[in-house]
């Protein structure tokens, strides 16, 4: 089979799906590879490189006219507008692996299923052990997560470290992480090798022991929540009440920190808002507040996707797509989970769906012609009214 690998149309989108040093593994397994001319410039790989690694180098149009499996980081829904000229190419019995956004874009999904492709979202990969080194969302946060440390010790107007200097001592930064997943966890870690003192708070106690190694201190705070988590690991969304209780116990810290991090996410729900503009007016000028949900709403009220405001003198960054701005290594990581996925699906040098493992169905959203992963299945339901 041959896999092709279109260079990315989002704007500003700088991450490419395959990298050179992954293609030999997938050659091995019977694979040929072929890459749309400068399709891994902007992440710092050569078309050189790639055709060295025994790769074709074609235009887009034959990349889609040519392949089996086309390999994308953010393929259509992922890239709504450009994306769409892409939707108009893939054919039936194609194969697609790509981030698409699935639980939000319903439409295009349905649009997807329609050319009759095999369409799979990386996003919807299981948490689960045997597909971690298959899944983007966390080898992306974890980019975000560091990232997300950089930016807010570049914008705020302090030290990160303590220095005991001739000119006098400088007190560490405190950085407060709000959300202790992939990037909650990474944000932790990157803070604390920057030398801020960390505190971090999520709903689930579970990550209480891990944010306490990497040096964190944890937050206790009682919510109530018995049942935060769900059986795929991840948290359940709070109730109202619940929300209004985390927002009042949580003020102190958030007004105490320089610089906070939110990262709390609840899949397939907008994120929860957990600091309220009047937190903010709280603040000290010059704090920071860089916020990685805001793509799906923010979790501050006050953030702007995409923008950095200032409100009552803290900075609040509406951080998007933070993976693009470290291109090379969130290439060489999304590359080796696609990688992983393929040599899970190929058999013989041939895909084989198989719908009894855990993996395949659980990221398949398409097939002949119909959507029929449960969870996108459950989106359209509820946008349609119908099971909401
Ligand atoms: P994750 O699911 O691993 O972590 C989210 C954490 O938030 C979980 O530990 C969960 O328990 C916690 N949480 C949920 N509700 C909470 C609440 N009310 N209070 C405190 N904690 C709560 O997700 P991951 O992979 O770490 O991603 C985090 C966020 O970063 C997501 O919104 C994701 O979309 C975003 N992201 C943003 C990027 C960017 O460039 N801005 C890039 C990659 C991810």
């Amino acid at each position: 089979m041959k896999i092709g690998v279109p260079k990315e149309t989002f704007p500003g989108e700088r991450r490419v799906g395959l990298i050179p040093s992954t293609l030999g593994p997938l050659q091995k397994a019977g694979l040929e590879v072929a890459i749309e001319a400068g399709a891994g410039t902007a992440a710092g790989f050569s078309d050189e490189e790639y055709k060295e690694k025994g790769a074709k180098i074609l235009d887009r149009q034959a990349i889609f006219a040519e392949s089996d499996i086309i390999v994308q980081v953010r393929g259509p829904g992922a890239n709504p507008e450009a994306g769409q000229a892409d939707v108009r190419m893939l054919r039936a019995g194609q194969y697609l692996i790509a981030t698409l956004d699935p639980l939000a874009q319903t439409a295009i999904m349905k649009q997807l299923a329609e050319t009759k492709a095999n369409v799979f979202a990386m996003e919807l990969m299981p948490r689960i052990t045997r597909a971690q080194s298959m899944d983007v969302l966390s080898s992306m946060a974890t980019v975000a997560g560091y990232l997300s440390v950089l930016i807010g010790a570049t914008k705020l107007p302090k030290f990160f470290p303590m220095f005991m200097t001739a000119a006098g001592t400088v007190s560490p930064a405190k950085v407060f992480v709000l959300g202790a997943g992939v990037a909650g966890l990474q944000a932790i870690a990157t803070s604390k090798r920057l030398g801020a003192v960390v505190e971090a708070f999520d709903v689930r106690p579970a990550v209480k022991e891990q944010v306490q190694s990497l040096g964190g201190r944890f937050v206790e705070l009682d919510l109530g929540t018995d049942d935060s988590e769900d059986a795929g690991g991840y948290a359940r969304e709070l109730t109202e009440e619940q929300k209004k209780m985390q927002a009042d116990l949580m003020a102190d810290h958030i007004r105490a920190a320089d610089v906070v991090i939110t990262t709390a996410a609840v899949p397939g729900k907008k994120s929860p808002v957990l600091i309220q503009e009047d937190v903010v007016k709280g603040m000290r000028p010059g704090s920071v507040i860089v916020d990685l949900a805001a793509e799906k709403g923010g979790n501050c009220a006050l953030t702007v996707a995409g923008e950095t405001v200032v409100k009552y003198g803290v900075q609040i960054v509406g951080a998007v797509n933070l993976p693009s701005d470290l291109p090379y290594h969130a290439s060489q990581m999304y590359s080796k989970n696609i990688q992983t996925f393929l040599l899970h699906l190929v058999k013989e040098g041939e895909i084989t769906l198989d719908m009894e493992d855990e993996i395949t169905a659980g990221s398949l959203v398409a097939k002949d012609g119909e959507v029929v992963n449960p969870m996108v299945l459950d989106a359209m339901a509820k946008e349609s009214g119908g099971g909401a």
